[in-house]
């Protein structure tokens, strides 16, 4: 099968990428509007890019037009919470992907709590083992109706029974939820390691 995206509409080459870049980790964004309205919503065009300093992006295509809330919330009030999605809060998660009005609570509307963050002004999930307190980086336009937002991680939540130590997360204890394609999600409960094993004399030191 050979597929050109230029003779392709815009819907097929999202089923086409949403079906081959799997899985997908989900950012499980809460942000706050101007008049203190929760919004709650996930994105899976997402990933960490850099560690020094911590920066993650994700990106937000638009609806019909016209920006979604999570964008028009974090241009203004340039602050955000990514929670990780665990297989306990999937329900829920996947519920506030829902269109809802701008002035709906989306923590009160899909049932989840929300709790203060330490040092940005929104809240996170309580229901979510770890949260990444975030301030906006940047808003880069891509492509012809999507946004990618850099976000700089100022605050590590962990419930301490996801910390293995020496900084390392126990992800087999974490069990994050990971975005394939459609309606369709996969659990991440399968892990082994690998060693490295090459031969020494074609390896730099
Ligand atoms: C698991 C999942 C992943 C999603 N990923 C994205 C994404 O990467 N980009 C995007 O624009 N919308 C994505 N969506 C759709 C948004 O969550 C949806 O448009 C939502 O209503 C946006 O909410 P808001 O208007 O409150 O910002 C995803 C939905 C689900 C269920």
């Amino acid at each position: 099968m050979d597929i050109k995206p230029e003779n392709c509409k815009s819907r097929e080459v999202y089923k086409l990428l949403t079906g081959i870049v799997v899985p997908r980790p989900i950012a499980f964004v809460s942000s706050k509007d101007k008049n203190g309205v929760h919004n709650l919503a996930p994105f899976s065009f997402y990933t960490a890019i850099t560690s020094s300093p911590p920066i993650i992006m994700f990106a937000i295509g638009e609806r019909g037009g016209t920006k979604k809330d999570t964008l028009n919330n974090i241009e203004s009030q340039r602050e955000f919470v990514i929670n990780v999605v665990t297989e306990e809060i999937a329900a829920p998660m996947n519920d506030s992907s829902a269109n809802f009005k701008s002035e709906v609570d989306e923590f009160k509307e899909v049932g989840l709590t929300g709790v203060p963050a330490r040092k940005v002004d929104c809240l996170r999930v309580k229901e979510s083992p770890i949260q990444l307190e975030c301030e906006l980086e940047n808003v880069i336009p891509i492509g012809d109706h999507s946004h990618m937002v850099l976000g700089r991680v100022v605050h590590f939540h962990i419930e301490d029974e996801y910390y293995s130590g020496n900084f390392k997360i126990n992800v087999e204890k974490l069990k994050p939820l990971a975005r394939v394609s459609g309606p369709n999600y996969a659990k991440l409960n399968d892990f082994f390691s690998l060693e490295k094993s090459f031969n020494s004399k074609k390896i730099i030191d």
